[in-house]
């Protein structure tokens, strides 16, 4: 049961107060969110939490259920709501964005095809790929943390199903300095795992018992001091960014009644390709890149 409202598996009400100072969004993150909602001017973000990634530059409306997220927002127009139940009419928004928040909703299809429903244009996901998670060395200390996360976050074809025909998903290498601390925000700055706060606004370490994590960080403590962690993974201190699970999955916007999509063009449906090929048919599962 949750103490502030929180609609998904984690209690914002216990674990969400540091959340504005070490979940703040991180520019080289945000940029494929910008490109990807191209020419929307208004756009509903779903899971909106403090506002991380929400475009300045644009009209928004945020749907957040905890009351604990929302009063860290410096608005406070957020709209009290879950993914699965949007209380909205069809085609409200010329777009539609999630970041860091799918893995949470208790029926993700559901919320999924909620964004379709009311965005006529792109729908995007900014998640982490489960398939990808055991990339990041800290799988060597806390395992469980890993594993929580592994089990907690769709596969990509998953959304991609709800979403939807032409879908894509794109890698998001995760910068050195990343001030989104996520967990593989820190994969060259592994001392902040040593700091419990930033823990705490991590999400997936409250799933971790108390004696597997502190017997994961007291090891990564020692190998520290030892030199043992510079010696296996030290050259991840200067590299510039790290391609782990970070993905942004996209889907196109709708089609007007009567169009169809070849590749990056809509065609009256039916209509032949320049070849004089008939359109592509419609795909009806989508493989993962
Ligand atoms: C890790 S936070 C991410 C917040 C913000 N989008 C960001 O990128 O920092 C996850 C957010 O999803 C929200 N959430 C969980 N379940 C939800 C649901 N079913 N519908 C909408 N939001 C949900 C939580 O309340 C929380 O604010």
């Amino acid at each position: 049961m949750s103490t502030d409202g929180s609609a998904g598996d984690a209690d914002y009400g216990r674990i969400g107060a540091g959340y504005a100072h070490y979940r703040r969004p991180d520019p080289r993150i945000a940029a494929p969110i910008q490109a990807a909602l191209g020419g929307a001017r208004t756009v509903l973000n779903v899971g909106a939490g403090t506002g991380s990634y929400e475009p300045a530059d644009r009209e928004v409306t945020a749907v957040e259920p905890s009351a604990t997220m929302r009063a860290q927002r410096a608005d406070s127009t957020a709209v009290d709501a879950n993914a699965e139940d949007l209380p909205f009419a069809d085609d409200s928004f010329d777009a539609a964005m999630t970041t860091f928040s799918v893995h949470q909703w208790s029926d993700p299809e559901t919320g999924l095809r909620e964004m379709r429903r009311v965005s006529r244009g792109p729908v995007l996901v900014l998640t982490c790929d489960p398939e990808r998670l055991h990339r990041f060395w800290l799988t060597e200390y806390v395992p469980e943390v890993i594993e929580v996360e592994a089990r907690r976050y769709p596969a990509i074809a998953r959304l991609r199903g709800a979403l939807g025909e032409h879908t894509t998903s794109t890698v998001i290498p995760v910068p050195l300095d990343c001030v989104d601390g996520f967990n593989e925000a820190y994969y060259g700055r592994p001392e902040s795992f040593l700091d419990p706060r930033a823990l705490r606004a991590c999400s997936a370490w409250s799933f971790v018992p108390d004696q597997d994590r502190q017997r994961g960080l007291e090891r990564l403590r020692a190998e520290l001091a030892d030199g043992t962690w510079d010696r296996l993974h030290g050259h991840l201190r200067t590299q510039p960014s790290f391609a782990g699970s970070l993905m942004l999955v996209t889907a196109a916007e709708k089609l007007p009644p009567g169009m169809s999509r070849i590749g990056e063009r809509l065609r009256p449906r039916g209509e032949r390709g320049q070849n004089g090929s008939r359109p592509t048919p419609r795909r009806t599962s989508w493989p993962s890149t």
